[in-house]
């Protein structure tokens, strides 16, 4: 059994895409399960968009705005390994679990489109991928239309993310006339040929090294000569290739390609699988490290889906498998709730389904359903192991809305519901004192988190809201070593002062400027991202 899991951890690799909107998210996950053999014809996964749904067809809300509300899971083969993609909602869907998703990942694909470089949502995703050490793998898209130059964006990450890149591959021909990419760890140039399909069938490509006389020719001497200069000078000026500072993500293997044209995706997703990260080990609540080899069986639950079928009540909590083999039907300890659980009907999604699952390792991710028993976070192990992974972070809303019931003999309802999102972590739900419990204040990362809690509360629980977004944007968790200073906080004029469901005390406020105002004013007193107790993300 032993060998059989060693055997099974070296080959498995299980990442997030981490991209702003519209960088080709969706066109590269397909075109990865187009290489992997998981589809034979480009453009199933993109119909989710459209008004197809295949993999997500789960929530009334979804059906209705033809997108996916929460982060699923897609699993494919390729060359002997097993590939777990995490998908991270991007668009109007941006939400904790968006970030949250990245706690189950070993590694990120960062993906920038080569005309736009780094934009706002990919840098705060990476910003969560660095704090945790991630390794991050670059992949610039977009190359048959015009791009900006491969070494301005190298410099843009440098300056906008403090990441130093080291190209694995290079493109030949830019601006649109796009001809393939060289590879500078195997001296080796693939030449791309068209083959009319629009990127729906895998490419053909032609290789050979830099001095082969025939690649030259096919080149011609202008792009030859750029291509030569352009190496030389990497080679000269750029870093050396450090698997060490790769794994600690201090610095990003670059890749240059076109997701829709399929170039470079088959050699992006080669050297990918080569250099990735296996499931690594996890931190524990006690500071020490559980390795994925540990033959007894652990996870944590990183995303929990209700209502997935309206047909009846179901509640699913993915878990990340951490460490041993999962068996069908299996029991195990459940920390939070000192119990042992038999886990039902364990799912994995496999492409474009969902199949009942016989046995998992460490790095994929499973599916169960549950009675309503499990927390974000929560983690489960075998019974000789009742250990706890590290906590979550937290992670900071930005947009807050003042929620009660419209009808005040539905209160119980809502409070109910209130309490169930707040425990699946699609809201964070924080109290104003002296108004007491007749509304609350919640908090939510994205703007459609709002909505699917109308329409959640209204549908699951019969409860109609009133809810009123309020203008503040920044929440700081606010401690101070004298307590008596939290009593009077000044300059609160323009803002609000609330606790969150631990009675932490957090404030409101507008925008940074305000911000400042306070932390002018009130010196002694710190005013932090994240609860002084949790572990800054
Ligand atoms: P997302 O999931 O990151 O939001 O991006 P998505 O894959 O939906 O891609 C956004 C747009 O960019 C799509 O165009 C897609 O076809 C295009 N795209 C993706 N990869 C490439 C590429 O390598 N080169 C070029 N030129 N375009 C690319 P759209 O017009 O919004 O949709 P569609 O009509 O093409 O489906």
């Amino acid at each position: 059994m032993m060998e059989e899991l060693l055997e099974k951890i070296e080959k498995r690799r299980t990442f997030a895409i981490i991209s702003h909107p519209d960088a080709g998210k969706t066109t590269l996950t397909e075109k990865l399960l187009l290489y992997g053999g998981a589809i034979h014809l480009a453009g199933s996964v993109k119909a989710r968009k459209s008004n197809k749904h295949a993999v997500s067809d789960w929530m009334e809300i979804e059906k209705q705005r033809g997108i996916s509300v929460t982060s699923s899971v897609l699993q494919f083969d390729y060359d002997g390994y097993r590939v777990n993609i995490l998908d991270t909602p991007g668009h109007q869907d941006f939400s904790e679990d968006t970030y949250r998703t990245l706690m189950a990942a070993d590694s990120a694909v960062m993906l920038i489109d080569a005309a736009k470089g780094v934009e706002p949502q990919t840098k705060k995703l990476f910003w969560v991928c660095h704090r945790r050490h991630l390794p991050i793998f670059t992949f610039v898209n977009k190359l048959d239309r015009y791009g900006r130059n491969p070494f301005d964006l190298m410099d843009e990450l440098e300056k906008v993310l403090h990441i130093r890149a080291y190209p694995i591959n290079w493109p030949i021909g830019i601006d649109g006339h796009y001809k393939g990419v060289y590879n500078r760890l195997e001296n080796s140039i693939e030449l791309f040929e068209e083959d009319g399909s629009h990127g729906a069938k895998k490419l053909k490509s032609t290789t050979g090294s830099l001095d082969d006389p025939k690649i030259q020719e096919l080149l011609g001497d202008e792009l030859y000569e750029n291509l030569c200069n352009d190496i030389e000078l990497l080679d000269m000026a750029g870093d050396e290739f450090d698997m060490e500072k790769v794994n600690n993500g201090e610095l990003t293997p670059m890749f240059f390609g076109s997701a829709m044209t399929n170039f470079g995706v088959q050699a992006f997703l080669e050297k990918f699988l080569e250099l990735s990260p296996k499931p690594q080990p996890r931190k524990l609540q006690d500071g020490t490290m559980l390795v994925p080899e540990n033959e007894e069986f652990s996870a944590f639950i990183f995303k929990i889906q209700a209502n997935m079928n309206p047909a009846h009540r179901d509640r699913i909590s993915f878990m990340r498998i951490c460490s041993g083999v999962f068996d069908k039907g299996m029991s195990v300890y459940h920390k939070q709730s000192n119990k042992v659980i038999k886990l039902a009907q364990p799912q994995q999604f496999l492409a474009q389904e969902r199949t009942i699952v016989e046995k998992a390792y460490p790095g994929d991710i499973i599916g169960v359903f549950d009675p309503g028993i499990f927390g974000i976070g929560d983690s489960l192990s075998d019974s000789k192991l009742k250990l706890q992974f590290e906590d979550f972070p937290v992670f900071p809303p930005e947009i807050f809305a003042r929620v009660q019931p419209k009808d005040s003999l539905k209160r119980k309802q809502f409070e109910k519901g209130i309490l169930q999102l707040s425990q699946e972590g699609a809201i964070q739900v924080f109290e104003q004192k002296g108004v007491g419990l007749e509304s609350f204040i919640v908090g939510v990362v994205g703007v459609l988190q709002l909505e699917v809690l109308e329409y959640r509360l209204n549908n699951e629980y019969s409860a109609h809201l009133l809810m009123n977004q309020l203008p503040y944007s920044v929440a700081r968790w606010v401690y101070a070593e004298d307590k008596k200073l939290l009593d009077n906080i000044k300059g609160l004029d323009n803002g609000m002062l609330v606790y969150d469901k631990k009675e932490r005390p957090v404030i409101l406020v507008n925008n940074e400027w305000s911000l400042n105002w306070i932390l002018d004013r009130n010196p002694g007193i710190q005013f932090l991202t994240v609860p002084a107790d949790v572990e800054k993300i």
